[in-house]
């Protein structure tokens, strides 16, 4: 008879009961008993919860290996499903106790104590192994999949952009070099590096966004998204950017700015909801341990309509709050993280879509307002987390764009695709970009970004 393997969760549900059953995971904690048996803490990570498993000194490796189990070893446990008289519904009468790798206590890192999320990242090989990283975990794979399921109930098509690109989507300059000069040895001509000798025959970069090949797709196939790796080497040290994160980027044909917006709420409302009924597990540990207002921030979000104002109108709300800001509010000057939070969370208290920006600080695709001034850009900010969306109209007009082109010192040759766009039946569209770690970040209460992707790229960092 083959083993009947099942999961912790499955193991911890009163179904099963009376069952025969085989896990397999590593030990949190063993107890020893005066009664002659011994209490194994398993998880798997299935769920934030452990098994309980009662070894009995019977065992015949019980003195040999079960006395010698301890946090990190990694087992197989069949054995029946009983009634538990403890806290928990379930736990498990060991049979068989299988021990496939010892961790040795005076040197595994994972010891009881709590360890800092700072020492933690040092150990992001074993942090998977902790109840926060178990959970941030689960928790972003339900946001992964909600963010699928809400585009393809759509009938948005998932398409895939390259993360090898030419240009620079936002004109930032914070790109990525991808090359395969010789670094020590660069082919010159007329004093400068000769990129027709590089694999690309020309300078190429990480992708900052999909957005422009999103673009080509969504004028033949209406709505479309990408979701996909994202590259920003701007030194910034913060608690919300990394050099390396995941966006995914609808872009939608016959769409305006107020369509836009429309779409960006009902996105995140329904992912936020789908976490709370998904994770409900996590999501308590997180409000438990991480933020005691999550969930009912979360629970208020969902419910309450976004607050939308132009970008003037929070610049005079900013100047008028009687507030000191470390950087000065001036209408021009992009918010800081200080002004968005500020709106954020003391005067709107909810999540809020800012709206028509001044083209000055805006990328050159963004769709240019009657007063020449603004641009149909939109950002949406949440408290504590600040810009979760990026987005806009695009300009369809292809005057209007080559001349944002010019005044932004962009080469139209290089963009004669993305023109052409504008040549050959053009029509208005719009889009945003979500960044996955800000989602999370908001959903847990996770304070850093670093710890809501499985191995984060930092300034300094790429060890593993
Ligand atoms: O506002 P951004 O720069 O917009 C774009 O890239 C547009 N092309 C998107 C579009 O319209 N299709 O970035 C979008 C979002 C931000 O709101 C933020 O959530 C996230 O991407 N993001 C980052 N997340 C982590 N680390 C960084 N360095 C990020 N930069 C942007
Ligand atoms: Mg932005």
């Amino acid at each position: 008879m083959g083993l009947n393997k099942v999961s912790v969760r499955a193991a911890r549900q009163r179904e099963l009961i009376g069952e025969s059953v085989c896990i397999e995971g590593w030990i949190r904690t063993r107890r020893d008993s005066k009664g002659g048996f011994s209490f194994l803490e398993v998880n798997d990570g299935s769920c934030l919860a452990n098994i309980q498993v009662i070894a009995d000194a019977d065992l015949p490796n019980y003195e040999e290996e079960v006395q010698k189990l301890s946090a990190g070893c990694s087992v197989s446990i069949t054995g029946e499903v009983k009634e538990s008289s403890g806290k928990q519904d379930t736990e498990i009468l060991a049979a068989e106790v299988t021990v496939h790798g010892w961790a040795d206590p005076e040197t595994f890192p994972l010891q009881k104590k709590r360890h800092s999320f700072e020492k933690l990242r040092e150990w992001a090989h074993l942090r998977p192994r902790t109840n926060t990283f178990g959970a941030v975990t689960r928790v972003r794979n339900v946001v992964s999949r909600s963010i699928h399921d809400f585009f393809q109930q759509r009938d948005f098509l998932y398409i895939n952009t390259p993360i090898i690109t030419a240009s620079d989507c936002e004109g930032a300059g914070e790109m990525f070099k991808v090359t395969t000069l010789d670094l020590e040895n660069l082919p010159q001509r007329d004093g400068k590096v000769d990129y027709v000798e590089d694999f690309f025959d020309r300078p190429s970069y990480l992708t900052v966004s999909g957005q422009l090949e999103a673009e080509i797709f969504a004028l033949a196939m209406g709505n479309v998204y990408t979701f996909g790796p994202t590259f920003r080497a701007e030194n910034s040290n913060t608690s919300r950017h990394l050099a390396e994160f995941w966006m995914v980027e609808p872009e939608m044909a016959f769409y305006d700015l107020d369509d836009n917006m429309d779409l960006a709420e009902s996105f995140l409302k329904q992912v936020f909801s789908t976490v709370l009924e998904e994770c409900q597990e996590d999501m308590e540990f997180f409000n438990q341990h991480i933020d005691d207002s999550l969930l009912a921030t979360l629970g208020s979000v969902i419910e309450s309509d976004f607050q939308r104002l132009t970008y003037t109108e929070a610049v005079e709300i900013l100047e008028q709050c009687g507030e000191q800001f470390q950087y000065p509010v001036e209408w021009g000057r992009d918010l800081q993280s200080e002004h968005e939070r500020y709106l954020t969370e003391q005067h709107f208290s909810g999540p809020l879509i800012l709206h028509d920006y001044p083209s000055a600080i805006k990328p050159f695709y963004m769709r240019v307002n009657d007063d020449q001034k603004t641009v149909r850009a939109m950002d949406v900010l949440v408290p504590k987390v600040g810009e979760i969306i990026g987005g806009s109209q695009r300009e369809e007009r292809l005057d209007v764009l080559t001349d944002r082109m010019a005044q932004q010192d962009l080469d139209p040759e290089s963009y004669w695709w993305y023109l052409d766009l504008r040549r050959f039946g053009t029509v208005p569209h719009a889009g945003f970009g979500l960044g996955l770690e800000r989602v999370v970040q908001f959903v847990t209460g996770m304070a850093n970004i670093r710890d809501v992707i499985p191995f984060p790229r930092t300034p300094g960092n790429a060890e593993f």
